[in-house]
């Protein structure tokens, strides 16, 4: 939900931010600016709607004069929240004087007044953004500023008066023509990192924009303002009282975030899968069995103490906390719900210190789930937070976290960070059956054991999709893809679904297949396709039974039907119009590899259908705002 980047060094500005752009711009593509402050104090910008090409041909075409020279920037990827994706609206925005420029990750809640006090008082504003007004904003209080002899220190604390005047969710970065080589930025509820180099140093949304450059940073907090300048860092509180950010190193290289010789990020996230699985696995587990939280502030009498457990997610974490509840409700007998973080909190749940509250968030910014935790922890729950993103917001407010190891997860549409958080969700069923006495060592230690062989299973399935493949571009005219499935294989098809709407831009939709008849039925017509994700036979005989029924029912109503079954099911093959078995697997570990036929499909249709598979349009990979 827009990209930040800000840079203060020693070279030049323009092409640093540029990348650090390309690399975020996952978080927002509609449209993408630079503003460059020059050693003679010139501030120069230049912005263009639609995708970060668009600007770089724009500089092209300009040949970036004034641009090119400057060290000090600082460059905006957006998602259009307030006013449309148009140049006008595109960041930076510049102070009605064009003495600073301004860009903005979030929503300024009091715009709207604010917005009609500066009309008031004469400015006049070109854009309809929220943003502008922190622009006209900084300037005035720069103008107030007249006793600050160090212009850097005056920015900032112009920055601070700013920030106390705004509500709502925001990460602001700016510079300002009269302090060349200051870069300021402030955050409440919206990501900022800082990234320290040697003699220059930099401000991200998220550490990939400056990784190449160092893998050294410092995770701010809430209410923050930081200044960088080429020589330094600083940070205080929105009142000028110095505060200590966190360091830390990050353990991923910029060859991670990098397509490889994919054709997509998404196409090399699927196959980075197996390794993601075995490295969320790595190092969890003590001789004894017990579970190693990255983080823990939660002890085992509190896990032994937890009477209820919610999990509160978004979109495709959402998925895995659906899987989620069926296996923690049978390995530790606790009941367990889950719920969409957007609704959690308004239907006021009913929560106490017993609850456990598991937040599910790839990025760790999504601000639904960020709201449903904070509100968990009024109601002084305990929040655990499955994370991918060291450093981000979410872990950081939770009382315990369990990272998924899967790397960055740069195309938008989620694949490894949904295989790895079902891991994490299972280790973390396993540690509190475990905590409670509900299942022994040697029975957590099977459970592990059949853990370790699902890398090598994900393997077997990556390596025969061709056929899945050739059947997607079949299916890349359907006007309509049903998907249906029964326990576990139920939240696999809502995933399969949605993966089809975010990539193919086609209508789909997941049901459990006990419901078809209570309605969807009547949407099976002559050659609708319907994909079907089919339980064990082994281990739930009774459920095979069922959705081979099912399978029948709409055949008979016409249906084109796609079985995802287990080796040696044979009972399904004769109403399979295409078959894609995947390997025997633990019925609570089935997902792990009956997702993985329904990612390659949804890819390989949106690249038929001409789609950009990375960056679909209308969504962003983080989505800072409510
Ligand atoms: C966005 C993304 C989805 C993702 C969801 C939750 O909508 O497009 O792919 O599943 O956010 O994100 P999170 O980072 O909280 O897992």
């Amino acid at each position: 939900m827009c990209g930040i980047v800000g840079y203060a060094g020693c070279r030049p500005a323009l092409n640093i931010v540029v990348d650090g752009l390309r690399r975020l711009e996952y978080r927002g593509y509609d449209s993408a600016g630079v503003a460059i402050v020059d050693g003679e104090g010139d501030l120069v910008t230049e912005k263009r709607a639609g995708k970060l090409a668009n600007l770089e041909k724009a500089l092209a075409e300009d040949g970036a004069t004034g641009l090119a020279a400057g060290m000090t920037g600082i460059g905006h990827t957006r998602w259009a929240t307030h006013g449309g994706p148009t140049d006008r609206n595109a960041h930076p925005h510049r102070s009605a004087d064009g003495r600073v420029a301004v860009i903005h990750n979030g929503i300024l809640e009091n715009f709207a007044r604010l917005r009609a006090e500066l009309e008031a008082e004469g400015v006049e504003f070109t854009s309809e953004t929220d943003t502008e007004c922190a622009a006209h904003l900084l300037a005035a209080e720069l103008g107030h500023l007249t006793e600050h002899t160090d212009p850097a220190e005056r920015l900032a604390e112009a920055m601070r008066r700013v920030c106390r005047r705004l509500e709502g969710a925001f990460t602001l970065l700016a510079v300002d023509n009269l302090a060349p080589g200051a870069v300021v930025g402030a955050r409440r509820n919206s990501p900022l990192v800082v990234g320290c180099g040697e003699g220059e140093n930099y401000l991200a949304s998220d550490v990939s924009a400056f990784i190449e450059h160092t893998r050294d940073a410092i995770e701010l907090g809430q209410d923050q303002v930081v200044l960088i300048t080429p020589e330094g860092v600083s940070v205080t509180d929105f009142h000028g009282t110095p505060v200590e950010g966190t360091r830390f190193h990050i353990d991923w290289d910029a060859s991670a975030a990098e397509k490889g010789g994919y054709d997509s990020f998404m196409a090399k996230e699927i196959d980075e899968q197996p390794q993601a699985v075995a490295d969320t696995l790595l190092g969890r587990h003590t001789e004894n069995g017990d579970l190693t939280l990255d983080e823990v502030r939660l002890t085992d009498q509190d896990l032994r103490d937890v009477d209820k457990v919610f999990i509160v997610a978004c979109g495709t974490s959402f998925h895995t906390g659906m899987v989620a509840k069926y296996a923690i409700e049978h390995w530790t007998r606790i009941p367990c719900e889950v719920e969409l973080a957007s609704e959690f909190r308004y239907r006021d749940p009913v929560l106490d210190r017993s609850t456990l509250v598991v937040a599910i968030s790839q990025s760790g910014e999504t601000m639904d789930t960020l709201m449903a935790l904070r509100h968990a922890k009024e109601q002084k729950a305990r929040v655990l937070a499955i994370c991918n993103t060291n450093g981000s917001t979410i872990p950081r407010e939770s009382d315990a976290v369990l990272y998924t190891h899967c790397g960055p997860e740069i195309a938008v549409a989620s694949t490894k960070a949904f295989l790895t958080q079902l891991v994490a969700c299972y280790l973390v069923g396993l540690h509190l059956a475990q905590v409670r006495g509900v299942m022994y060592a040697d029975e957590v230690g099977a459970v592990l054991a059949q853990l370790s062989e699902m890398p090598a299973k994900i393997q077997t399935v990556l390596d025969a999709m061709e056929p899945v493949r050739e059947l997607a571009r079949d299916l890349a005219d359907a006007k309509s893809v049903l998907f249906i499935g029964r326990h576990v294989g139920y939240p696999v098809a809502l995933e399969g679904a949605l993966k089809l709407k975010e990539l193919a831009y086609m209508h789909a939709e997941g049901f459990a297949a006990g419901e078809l008849k209570h309605g969807p039925i009547a949407l099976i017509d002559e050659g609708t396709p319907v994909v079907c994700v089919v339980p064990s036979a082994r281990g739930r005989g009774v459920l095979n039974d069922k959705i081979v029924s099912n399978i029948q029912e709409v055949r008979a109503r016409g249906a084109r039907t796609i079985v995802i079954a287990e080796e040696g099911d044979d009972a399904v093959a004769p109403y399979a119009d295409h078959l894609i078995y995947v390997p025997r697997t633990p019925t609570l570990l089935a997902p792990l590899v009956t997702t993985v036929p329904l990612q390659v499909m949804a890819g390989e249709i949106a690249t038929a259908r001409g789609n950009d598979v990375d960056q679909p349009r209308n969504l962003a990979k983080s989505v800072t705002v409510e």
